[in-house]
């Protein structure tokens, strides 16, 4: 199984709104990756959150990877309004109802990078064709939708299973984990091939300075799974 060092990708969901810009400097000062912009359309999935405007306005904040989730049924109409706000990588739902080859295609195209998503139920097949077309698999160990959900671990052989498949195909390929990330569940994840880690609200349930929880879920991924 070769992954890379954990990276932590800040969700900002579960963010203070109010003060985005803030919020997003917490995240970047603390070290993180990347940044996570969870994109709900209300079709999708219930919640409606954030548009490209939300990207566009912190593009300046920072220049690590801006990865867009777009949880929207049409990804394809998205892919242009969010690549020109300033994503670097656009994932969308293999669930969603554009052809997944089309939409990775139109992204490419744009200049990104592609990350596809598979929810919980989704078998991992779903996915298969696509390994070696795409710069990130993210992974949902929660249901779209919300932030603060209980990660699921029955999402987890699956999750190695396809590192086992990406690793079979000799394809460079990290998978993300998405959902219920915390230091309690980390480490399982980790051992179950993920590497790019979204954390939401394990960072913003907390005030002040980032840098120590970060810390702790990096070297969380690194010890032995329970
Ligand atoms: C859920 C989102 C996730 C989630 C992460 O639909 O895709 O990114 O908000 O938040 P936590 O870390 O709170 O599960
Ligand atoms: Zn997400």
């Amino acid at each position: 199984m070769s992954i890379g060092t954990p990276q932590i990708s800040a969700s900002l969901l579960n963010a203070d709104f109010a003060r985005l810009g803030d919020e997003a400097v917490r995240a970047l000062d603390a070290g993180c990756d990347s940044l996570h912009f969870d994109v709900m359309d209300g079709h999708f999935v219930e919640a409606i959150t954030m548009g490209p405007n939300a990207i566009r306005s912190l593009r300046p904040y920072g220049s690590v990877p801006y990865h867009a989730h777009l949880m929207v049924s049409r990804p394809l109409s998205q892919v242009t309004a969010f690549a020109e706000a300033g994503s670097d990588l656009i994932a969308f739902h293999v669930e969603a109802d554009d052809d997944p080859g089309a939409v990775i295609d139109a992204i490419h195209a744009a200049g990104r990078g592609a990350g596809l998503t598979l929810n919980p139920e989704t078998a991992a097949d779903a996915v298969l064709p696509f390994l070696d077309r795409i710069e990130l698999l993210l992974v949902m160990t929660v249901h779209p939708g919300r932030g603060g959900q209980e990660l699921i671990h029955d999402v987890l052989p699956r999750m190695a299973f396809l590192r086992d498949q990406i690793d079979r195909r000799g394809v460079d390929l990290p998978i993300g984990v998405d959902g219920g990330v915390n230091l309690g569940t980390i480490g399982a994840a980790h051992a179950a091939g993920g590497e790019v880690f979204v954390a939401g609200s394990v960072l913003y349930r907390e005030q002040g300075d980032l840098a120590p929880v970060v810390a702790a879920l990096r070297a969380a991924a690194l010890e032995d799974a329970e």
